[in-house]
């Protein structure tokens, strides 16, 4: 009913125009040979944070949950089974200052121990999602004080049957820490799978980074990601991905900032921390909510490097989350936080006779990622914000003069708090300001001409987070459906028909687990085995696949088309594959004809591709079982010379690619 109610006003909003104009022919003037700005090939990207079991329980590919036994309560998401029961056989210990990343470990005691007496489950992040045939890789870390252990490993389907399993033997006694390892297939796939160890043996066995991860990770790299979401984004083709976030990098205080130093190096060195979406929404509490980072900066790096991006990552500037505690770092102790922006362009950049640049060497990656872009600050605001900025600016510029520094323009498109930052990042002549608007479709519609005014010169746009929400911020009711697709893609007609100005932008949040989200909308919806793209998501990938190099004007009676008639359109043209690139988006309800001029050409190919994204229903959305339900189609059409008609579908999404001839 309320869902009904929104899309009858969103209707009566973009069927406001003169239904007389609506029978009329109208000519689209395409004017190929006049380039007004190059495209980016940073234009279109991608936001990642861990939010909505994002990274961990997301792409990183780890199925045991609390590996390390480090969360808030030592043995969530594990269970302990003993038959006889027997008093302190299992204890949680802890090295302390031996061991300050990860110091805690679990200790077994085994006296001629069967599978009856002593095991423990994981319970995975909501289930483990197993694949049939599959192969996965079992590891722990221990030292044991028996001379001969048989560990036994089990995954377990939803009925508590066995659905892959194996035996690792540990023969010798030790008193440093060990890595054991074991592989096995699964006999069956199963969406909530758990793993259950369980013992033979009598003594004493300490256990640590008890893992399991299946082997058809992105690129097969062991330990690494979950493949079938990085397709999704590689599908893209994404110009670049932010990451770590997002919120996640100023940290609910201070001490819980995204510190990148700690993500890097061996695994079991990396100090996790709990999640700031783990008890930001009262309304979606996920209790179990830790950052591993187990995916950390090298990763994410070399994330951007496989999927052709340009990496953004975005570092903490002396400021927690101001929604939170708001704490600020003292402007005369911000060196160790400056230092670390310098020394993570060393890390991505230096030589490896650098100090950072060794360590990344050290990881497996002699060659420099080639970072060319940095954010000071996520969505933070105030003269605080922007004094703390004035040092970072000063220093890298001083060091690295051609890292562009992205800046912080707070939480909203517009209003004093934005109007603020906006003038004196402006006169700092920052080189990017990121912009968030997450707003009511209405507004995408109502803004598609917001960078048409905005200066030529100076700090350029990165639109650094936005999405159409169906109900409000925040809101649980926030649907990834027809209509908020639609009118993001009428916005980004806008947003590319100022590629001049805009040089990035991104949709967020990406990813949300259907068991274990805390925000909507998302562009990419999981759950343990699938992985599925919103209509946003198709529009998104649209918009990035056919981004062009170069903008060209198309014009209705001599302006930009950016309401008329619920029309929005934009056009680019292809140099490396010569090729005019016309999209439309026909926001109404009604099919609607116009006529395409394009001027100034020779000749056009008499057959152009059409992609079309079309639905009369504004509600509909995809799902896990109906993923493709709103989807492009795409198919050969005719061009009858430089003058045809087009036929805009209702509420459809359109790009015509036709070749331009010699
Ligand atoms: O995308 C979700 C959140 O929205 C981000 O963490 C934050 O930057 C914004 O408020």
């Amino acid at each position: 009913m309320k869902l009904k109610k929104t899309i009858l006003a969103i209707a009566a909003v973009i069927m406001f125009v003169n239904t007389a104009l609506a029978q009329q022919k109208q000519t689209l003037v395409i004017k190929p040979n006049q380039s007004v700005a190059d495209v980016q090939p940073t234009m279109w990207g991608v936001f990642f944070e861990d939010i909505n079991m994002g990274a961990d329980g997301g792409i990183y590919a780890e199925l045991i949950k609390n590996r390390s036994f480090e969360f808030n309560k030592p043995m969530m998401g594990w269970k302990v089974e003993q038959q006889p029961f027997v008093e302190g056989a299992v204890t949680v210990q802890n090295r302390q200052a031996a061991n300050l990343p990860n110091p805690r470990f679990l200790r077994v005691q085994l006296n001629n121990a069967t599978k009856e007496r002593l095991s423990i489950t994981n319970e995975g992040f909501r289930g483990m999602g197993i694949k049939k045939n599959l192969g996965y890789d079992f590891s722990l870390m221990y030292r044991t004080s028996a001379n001969g252990i048989k560990i036994h490993i089990e995954l377990l389907n939803a009925k508590n049957e066995i659905i892959g399993s194996t035996v690792t033997n540990i023969t010798a006694s030790t008193t440093t820490w060990k890595k054991q390892t074991a592989s096995f297939n699964a006999t069956a796939t199963e969406l909530k799978a758990q793993c259950r160890i369980w013992f033979e043996g009598t003594g004493t066995i300490d256990m640590d980074m008890i893992s399991l991860f299946p082997e058809d990770t992105w690129k097969n790299r062991p330990g690494g990601m979950r493949a079938d979401m990085i397709q999704k984004l590689a599908d893209m083709k994404p110009g670049f991905i932010r990451f770590p976030g997002g919120c996640i990098v100023e940290g609910f205080d201070l001490s819980q900032r995204y510190q990148w130093k700690k993500t890097i190096g061996p695994v079991e060195d990396r100090q996790l921390i709990i999640n700031r979406w783990n008890f930001e929404f009262a309304h979606r509490p996920a209790p179990d909510y830790f950052q591993t980072f187990g995916l950390g900066f090298f990763e994410y790096f070399q994330l951007a490097e496989d999927i052709g991006a340009e990496a953004l990552p975005i570092l903490n500037c002396g400021m927690a989350c101001q929604f939170n505690t708001a704490e600020l770092v003292p402007l005369d102790e911000l060196d160790p936080y400056v230092q670390d922006a310098l020394d993570l362009i060393e890390f991505a950049n230096g030589d490896v006779s650098t100090t950072w640049g060794s360590k990344r060497a050290a990881m497996g990656h002699p060659a420099p990622f080639n970072l060319k872009f940095l954010g000071i600050g996520n969505e933070n605001w105030g003269p605080q914000y922007i004094e703390r900025l004035q040092i970072f600016q000063k220093a890298i510029k001083e060091k690295y003069p051609a890292i562009k520094l992205v800046t912080s323009s707070g939480t909203d498109p517009d209003g004093a708090r934005f109007d603020l930052l906006n003038t004196a990042l402006r006169n700092m002549n920052v080189d990017f300001i990121d912009e968030h608007y997450y707003r009511r479709p209405e507004w995408f519609l109502q803004n598609a001409r917001r960078y048409d005014n905005y200066p030529r010169t100076g700090s350029k746009i990165f639109a650094g987070e936005w999405a159409a929400q169906s109900d409000k911020t925040v809101s649980v009711e926030n649907k990834n459906n027809w209509l908020t697709a639609i009118t993001e893609a009428a916005f980004m007609t806008g947003l590319e028909r100022n590629a001049g100005v805009v040089h990035m932008a991104s949709y967020a949040p990406l990813f949300a687990h259907v068991d274990g989200w805390q925000w909507k909308p998302d562009l990419i919806w999981v759950d343990n085995l699938n992985a599925y793209g919103t209509p946003d998501y198709y529009v998104q990938k649209l918009f990035s696949l056919n981004k062009g190099t170069h903008v060209v004007p198309i014009t209705l009676n001599n302006d930009v088309l950016a309401g008329q008639d619920s029309l929005y359109a934009s056009a680019v043209v292809d140099k490396a594959k010569n090729e005019l690139v016309i999209k439309i988006v026909n926001a109404s309800g009604r099919e609607q004809v116009n006529t395409l001029s394009i001027e100034g050409v020779k000749k056009l190919a008499s057959k152009g591709t059409l992609i079309v994204m079309q639905e009369n229903d504004l509600s509909k959305m995809n799902t896990i079982d109906r993923p493709q339900d709103v989807a492009p189609t795409e198919t050969t059409m005719d061009v009858k010379g430089k003058k045809f008609d087009y036929k805009s579908a209702p509420y459809s999404f359109s790009i015509l690619r036709i070749k331009l001839l010699k």
